[in-house]
């Protein structure tokens, strides 16, 4: 099945590549639990008024004014929502459960790699946010600054960011899987003044040397005027006494109370880097009004929370998963979040469900490579524990395919809990195409679009294909939580999102329709790669490899991968006077982990004479890597221009 989900012939005009019918019905106990049961009404009149239905949304939060008009396009493809109305996340977040029973209720368990866990109660958690957003705004930060924040899953990262939240910064989070000279990048293009890190980072019991990594990061950056650090150990480096200061000290003594600053619903709350179809990355900006809006409905209908529950979400808030169902969404429904900062297999291959027995988790939302990725070590490892707290799975990141989905449902929760495979992106900010408790689900597929959302695939034209035909994933209507631009790239955002096929939000993936309206997602069309769930673009790997001095030009492609869904493998022409050798490889394998970091892990490295300039469906089988996916632009030759350009020889 592995094999049928991965084979992507022609991925432009695929005709059904998974044919899974079985049918998963909700079982009485999660439909008598449903928070929205009359599904098909409530589609049906989302879908006459998709306004007024993210209005009646907007309603279940609290607004320091409400909006004067819901929707509005004041330039074209740029979308304003609750235009007027004043509000800030974090008053939602965190101040208003002040004086209310949830005050007193865990707002945070964070369970370290070394197996510790803290907990901070919803009021813990705010009078640390205050103090902390005291402490920035003694080092000078103002409303629309950028903070760049590198840190660990931790409770400190959560506090940083509701803190710049707070006083109206813009945090702009990258991912600690990120290198030195990634994290530069993004600093530079948000033009960050502070960055937030730690000493140390721990992850399967290594230690991170991340405030190296940062002081590499900040040299000569000229934005950025101070390192605020949090001290995890008794460390003896010696600080840039100007520059760094400590979490500890900068947050000791400051006021446990700090006004929340009023923000007009499109004013920016963060930016956050994703990988497109260049080597730059765009910074993706999300807003106070509209982003709460689309995260709240959507984590309240799609998870199906209830106060009492403890939801574990596994991803990283390096990623726009950790920052709408790790932080802000959870925090907002006012119940326990788990934040986990150890890897799924240290010490041992049961550490997550360990987590879950311990924490009793009731909602556990993940992504489908970690599942592959357990389902290797066998069920033993999953029945030595008691899961019975669990009612509600969720699946995130990529395609789940039929057979890891099966084994979450059949060994995870003995066949009883619903699995809600949630499609959506950077982008979007919350959910797009998942289904809800009482849906009827298959195996495979993210269902249909959510109330609100208008969801389709069409042809190159923007006509929709028939059913059971692949073609692009659009979306027909602006939604609130919707990505409001680039960061300072007002072209890139227009070219990229609508000028593709006019008129539709283009998200850069292919999918197609069963005849019961589900859809199944298939992946990119771009040249973009989902590696373990990492977004991480060809171009980037490319240009990566070519700032070796031995490589003259490269070409990046997708293989399919049986654990981590895709991987990547790089062709390289060596520049004259260098031979192929082992020790090359390793040596290009290095250069990518040290532009980009571990995270663009390049599988192989293969030295060729050229690169060929066959069509994208040709190219695969030219080089035998079956499946493999070259970019959209129908020759992977096509970027191979602009490196011949900026490089002196060529092959
Ligand atoms: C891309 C977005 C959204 C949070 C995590 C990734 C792929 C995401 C699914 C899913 C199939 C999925 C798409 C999408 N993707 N969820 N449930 N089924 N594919 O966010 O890094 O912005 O990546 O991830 O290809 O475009 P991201």
């Amino acid at each position: 099945m592995l094999k049928k989900l991965f084979q992507r012939k022609n991925r432009e005009t695929t005709v059904v590549l998974m044919n899974e019918s079985k049918l998963y019905k909700p079982s009485a106990a999660t439909l008598k639990n449903a928070t929205v049961l009359n599904t098909e009404a409530v589609y049906k009149d989302a879908l006459k008024n998709p306004v007024k239905y993210w209005e009646e949304a907007a309603r279940e939060l609290e607004w320091y004014l409400p909006w004067k008009k819901a929707f509005s396009e004041p330039k074209k493809h740029f979308f304003n929502w609750f235009v007027g109305g004043k509000c800030n996340i974090v008053h939602n977040a965190l101040d208003r459960h002040m004086g209310t029973p949830t005050e007193k209720k865990t707002a945070i368990i964070w369970e370290s790699d070394h197996g510790k866990r803290r907990k901070l109660t919803y009021k813990e958690l705010k009078s640390a946010v205050c103090k902390m957003a005291n402490g920035l705004k003694s080092l000078g930060i103002k409303k629309g600054d950028r903070v760049a924040i590198y840190m660990q899953n931790t409770p400190e990262i959560a506090i940083s960011m509701l803190a710049c939240a707070k006083i109206g910064a813009m945090h702009s989070v990258v991912y600690a899987g990120f290198s030195a000279h990634a994290l530069r990048d993004r600093i530079d293009d948000a033009k960050a003044k502070i960055l937030i890190t730690s000493d140390v980072g721990y992850r399967s019991g290594k230690h991170i040397d991340m405030y190296s990594l940062c002081n590499e990061a900040v040299k000569g950056a000229k934005s950025i005027k101070h390192m605020v650090v949090v001290k995890r150990e008794e460390s003896t480096r010696k600080k840039n006494a100007k520059r760094d200061v400590w979490y500890h000290e900068l947050v000791e003594g400051q006021s446990e109370i700090c006004k929340t600053t009023v923000m007009d619903s499109e004013d920016p709350l963060f930016v956050l880097y994703t990988s497109g179809t260049t080597s730059k990355p765009k910074g993706i900006i999300h807003v106070h009004g509209g982003y709460m809006v689309g995260i709240n409905r959507t984590f309240h209908w799609v998870m199906d929370v209830k106060p009492n529950d403890v939801y574990w979400c596994s991803a990283d808030p390096g990623w726009i998963t950790g920052h709408s169902y790790i932080i802000y969404a959870p925090l907002m429904a006012g119940i326990t979040t788990v934040m986990f900062e150890g890897a799924p297999n240290y010490p041992k291959p049961d550490r997550l469900w360990k987590v879950i027995e311990k924490n009793k988790v009731s909602i556990f939302y993940t992504a489908p490579t970690l599942i592959r990725s357990l389902m290797r070590f066998g069920d033993e490892w999953v029945e030595k524990h008691d899961l019975s707290s669990l009612r509600l799975l969720g699946s995130v990141g990529e395609p789940i395919n039929p057979e890891a989905w099966r084994w979450y449902h059949k060994v995870v929760v003995k066949g009883k809990l619903p699995i809600m495979d949630t499609w959506w992106q950077t982008e979007t900010g919350s959910f797009m195409i998942a289904p809800l408790p009482a849906t009827t689900l298959k195996a495979g597929s993210a269902t249909r679009p959510l109330p609100g959302i208008i969801a389709d695939v069409v042809d190159k034209r923007g006509k929709s294909v028939r059913r059971g035909e692949g073609g692009y994933l659009v979306i027909k209507n602006p939604w609130p939580s919707m990505l409001r631009g680039v960061f300072n790239n007002p072209e890139r955002y227009l070219k990229t999102y609508w000028k593709e096929i006019p008129g539709y939000y283009l998200t850069g993936d292919l999918a197609h329709k069963d005849k019961d309206g589900y859809f199944w997602i298939q992946g990119r069309s771009d040249d973009v790669l989902s590696i373990a769930g990492h977004r991480i673009g060809t171009a980037e790997i490319e240009s990566a490899l070519v700032s070796h001095p031995a490589a003259a030009e490269a070409a990046v492609i997708g293989k399919p991968h049986p654990v981590k869904g895709e991987s990547a493998k790089a062709f390289v022409i060596l520049k004259q006077g260098y031979e192929p050798s082992e020790k090359l490889v390793d040596a290009l394998k290095k250069q990518i982990r040290k532009e980009l970091g571990p995270i663009a892990v390049t599988d192989e490295v293969e030295f060729v004479d050229k690169l060929p300039k066959t069509q994208r469906k040709d190219y695969a089988a030219s080089f035998k890597g079956k499946g493999a996916r070259p970019g959209r632009r129908g020759y992977v030759g096509a970027r191979r221009l602009n490196h011949l350009q900026n490089t002196q020889l060529n092959g």
